[in-house]
């Protein structure tokens, strides 16, 4: 035998809320066997309720993993990725903007916690207000930028995505979109750039018709209050275990993230939904796309709305 055991050590993400998203997410990077799972919230009967859940069922799915549910932060030490998720979410009739003060003051607490145990982790923001919470966060922990994002991107180009597989009616596979901007009502869907196997869909569907999906991927989170009086999580879930295997596998994925930006796209100083390459050092490089007059005047918009959520959030910190 050698003298020396190489052990496989496997990753570690903490999910902070087990809440409906933390709780999609948490099954959602089990399943990818990506990495054990801490879910924290202070509800602790039902952090570990959700995590023995899940546990019990990796045996059928195949996974080795360990699920842990806790109100303990010390045992989040060391994590690979945090995934914030706590918070408040929407119910009808309030915007994300709505959830500032409340959600500031949680994201706040929470983020100190993590910073002191796991000083060198990946966080990924996905409480709302998503563009101003990432801004709480990175300011609280003083972490290097490209170690805090926000996951909005990655759901709202799902969204756009499934809306223009659906009116196409080809594989949701084929379909490359993405969306930029503020996770919000002056989120941008790019229809300029969406294309399905490489051909524009803007040569596929009438303007009347694209304009009807890009409306409805901007409302894609409120769509969901009517129906079922709170947010979704299942799409919100894949798209955050969607982030945390491009950074714990090293992909280097091209995918739409609030991202902080210092100088791109005119703007300095403002964490905001843009495609980035996503490896293991977290945002390795923000992409500036060419944009059009009207793209780069929308862009100012959902900056502009950004900022002004930012300015509210910062009064809580
Ligand atoms: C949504 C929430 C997660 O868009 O913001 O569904």
């Amino acid at each position: 035998m050698c003298g020396e055991v190489n052990v496989l050590k496997r990753k570690k993400v903490s999910i902070i809320g087990a809440g409906n998203v933390g709780s999609a997410a948490a099954l959602w990077i089990a399943s990818k066997h990506l990495a054990d799972v801490v879910l924290v919230d202070i509800v602790v009967p039902h952090a570990k309720g959700k995590a023995l859940d899940l546990q019990e069922a990796l045996p059928i799915a195949g996974v080795d993993a360990s699920i842990t549910g806790t109100g303990d932060y010390r045992l989040t030490k060391d994590s690979d990725i945090v995934v914030i998720t706590a918070g408040m979410p929407r119910k009808e009739g309030m915007s994300r903007d709505d959830l500032v003060k409340v959600n500031a003051d949680i994201i706040k607490s929470a983020t100190k916690e993590v910073a002191k145990y796991s000083p060198k982790c990946i966080l990924i923001i996905v409480s709302n207000p998503l563009d101003a919470m990432v801004h709480v966060a990175a300011r609280v922990s003083k972490f290097p930028k490209q170690r805090v994002m926000g996951m909005a991107g990655t759901l709202d180009s799902a969204r756009f995505r499934a809306f223009l597989a659906e009116k196409l009616d080809v594989s949701v596979q084929d379909v490359t979109a993405f969306v930029m901007g503020g996770h919000g009502d002056t989120m941008i869907p790019v229809l300029r750039y969406a294309n399905v196997a490489g051909i524009p869909v803007e040569d596929w569907l009438p303007k009347k018709e694209l304009e009807k999906i890009v409306a409805r991927t901007r409302n894609g989170g409120g769509e969901f209050l009517p129906l079922l009086k709170t947010s979704a999580w299942v799409a919100p879930g894949i798209a955050i275990a969607e982030m945390a295997e491009a950074i714990l596998l090293d992909k280097r994925r091209v995918l739409p993230v609030a991202a902080y930006l210092d100088g791109e796209y005119g703007q300095k100083g403002l964490f905001i939904g843009v495609p980035v390459v996503l490896g293991k050092n977290g945002v390795e490089k923000v992409i500036e796309v060419k944009m059009n007059a009207a793209e780069k005047k929308a862009f100012r918009k959902t900056a502009e709305q950004v900022r002004n959520v930012v300015k509210v959030a910062d009064r809580f910190i």
